[in-house]
Formats: structure tokens, sequence, C-alpha cells
């Protein structure tokens, strides 16, 4: 795969490594990670021999998130009203990111997230789909979405709410502060926090230990926990993220041609009553 390496362990068979690997990118998510994602979780599917997986990144981060070159790319796309063959390509591809979410996710298999460096955004939405997280101790996390005014997306405000509780999800996501691996310890995002040079092998070794359970036990606890888990938090909550990011690209369009912080219009003095707005158009 050219953004994801994939390797079975030789010492503990079972485990299957997986490094997010566009080291020059910090590991952003580009739509063919997204895709390559999907295609090794459903290679997963029939695969017996394989029963913990470690995802980890290359270099100096687990992942910066989104690919922002992406975005940048479809902002200056002409933009077109939502009802033309481009904006509805457009609605189809912004599930992507549920979808990947969504495959790791329902990995049968034990999943841990090895943070080192980085985790941003959407690198957070898939974290927060894998079972156990370790984190690097000088390894940072964000959420900076709404700075970047698009909402987070992926269905990742659901899956964080149950992993963050609700005041904690929202205080991350609309502030969009830096945190630690210290506080994202304190606050059960990660379950361990160890010296950087020892995180992939405290990840193994975890890793082995779970190799020596009982396999179907493992598998048990893992889909009850899940099911109990999702039905606090349906996945259906997030059904109209798309068109919030469909929409919030619109109005990004919209904002670079009018400047936030421009004068406003002046109201004309007698304007009269009107159901249609200044450009003629009708005011909803
Ligand atoms: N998408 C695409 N490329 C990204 C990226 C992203 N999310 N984050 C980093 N990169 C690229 C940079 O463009 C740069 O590429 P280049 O060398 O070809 O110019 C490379 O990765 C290294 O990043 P750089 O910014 O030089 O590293 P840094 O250590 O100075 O800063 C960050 C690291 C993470 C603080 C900074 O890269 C950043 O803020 N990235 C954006 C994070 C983000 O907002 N993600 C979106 C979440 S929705």
């Amino acid at each position: 795969m050219e953004t994801l390496a994939i390797e079975r362990d030789s010492e503990f068979p079972g485990l299957v490594t997986v490094t997010l690997n566009r080291p020059d990118k910090l590991n952003a998510i580009s739509f063919r990670m997204h895709q390559e994602m999907i295609d090794f979780c459903r290679q997963m599917e029939t695969d017996s021999t394989a029963r913990v997986i470690v995802f980890s990144g290359a270099g100096r981060a687990f992942s910066a998130g989104a690919d922002l070159g992406a975005r940048k790319d479809a902002a200056s796309s002409p933009i077109v009203a939502p009802a033309t063959p481009d904006a509805l390509a457009e609605r189809l591809h912004a599930t992507i990111g549920n979808r990947s979410s969504a495959a790791i996710e329902n990995l049968d298999q034990v999943t841990i997230g090895a943070v080192n460096g980085l985790a941003i955004g959407g690198a957070v939405a898939w974290l927060a789909c894998m079972d156990i997280r370790i984190a690097a101790e000088s390894a940072w996390f964000s959420i900076p979405e709404v700075d970047l005014d698009i909402p987070l997306t992926w269905n990742a405000l659901p899956r964080l709410m149950r992993e963050l509780g609700p005041s904690r999800t929202k205080e991350l996501v609309m502030a969009c502060d830096r945190f630690s691996s210290e506080d994202a310890l304190r606050w059960g995002f990660v379950n361990h926090v160890t010296a950087d040079a020892a995180l992939i092998a405290r990840a193994r070794a975890l890793a082995a230990k779970l190799l020596k359970k009982d396999p179907i036990s493992l598998a048990q606890t893992k889909s009850t926990v899940n099911a109990l888990a999702n039905l606090m938090v349906p996945a259906e909550a997030t059904h109209a993220d798309r068109d919030y990011l469909v929409l919030a690209r619109l109005l990004a369009a919209e904002r670079s041609a009018t400047p936030r912080d421009a004068a406003p219009e002046p109201i004309p003095e007698a304007a009269s009553p009107s159901a249609e707005g200044p450009s003629g158009a009708p005011i909803f």
C-alpha cells in the first residue's frame, strides 16, 4: 500500500502493525489513506490469524489529521450550487472519514493506538475508534476543526463523547486547545503514557500479553463493550455531518469573498418590508 506500511510481527504471530506512512506530510490522512485503511480493514474481516493490531505513525507524528492540501484543492474548485453534480460528488466524498473510522472501530481484532509526536483532528477521531491507546510522553493532541471553520465530522463527536464525556468533549472541540499525553491520561483518553523511546515496545508487550488470552473471550468482550458503549451514543446522531461539511465549504468560499471584519452594508433608512434580500435573492 502507498500510505500504510503493514507488517506481520515475526516475534509474536497474530500481531499485525499498521504504520501510517506519509512521514514527509506528518502522516496527514489523504483520500488514498482513507481508502487503504478501509481496504486493510476489509482484509482483516476474514483473517483469523491476525488477532491484535497496533497502529502507529512513521517519523515524528502519529498523524496531523485530515490532509489540508486536499481541502485546499476542494475549496479552490469552483463553488457551485448544492444541487449541481460537483457538490453532490463532494457530499459523497465527505463520508470517507465516517467510513474509514467505522472500519477501524468494527475490526474484530483488538486494536491498540500508539501515539508518537502529535495527533490532530482526524487522527484523534481515528484513535477514538481503537480499543486501547498508549501515548509517548512528549505527544500532544488537538482538535482544531472549529478554528478551521469546519465542523468536526467523521462521526467523531459521539465517539469522543463516549471516551471523554460530554463536557470535556465540548471544551476540547470548541476551544481547540492542545492537550498533552498527561492530560489525555487523566481524562481517560489514553490508557498509558510511556517514555518516547519505549512506545512501540510497550504496545508490543501489551499485544503479546493479549495474544496469550483465549481469543473468543477477547472477541466477546470487545463486541459486548462496543455494543453497550454505542447504545449510549448512537451513530445516527451525526447523520447530517456531510451536509454540514459541504455547507461549511460553501460558506468558507463566500467568506473569502467577503472578509469577516469587513464593515457591514449600511441599512437603507426607509427600507420597506420585503421578501427579498439585497441581491434580490429570497430570504429563507
Ligand atoms: N495536511 C497536509 N499536509 C500537512 C498537514 C496536513 N494536515 N500537516 C502538516 N503537513 C505537511 C506540511 O505542509 C509540511 O509539508 P511540506 O514540507 O511539503 O511543506 C510537512 O507536513 C511538515 O509540516 P510543518 O508544518 O513544516 O511541521 P511543523 O513541525 O512546523 O508543524 C504542525 C507541525 C502539526 C503544527 C503543523 O504542520 C500543522 O499545524 N498542521 C496542520 C494540522 C491541522 O490543522 N490538521 C487538520 C486537522 S482537521
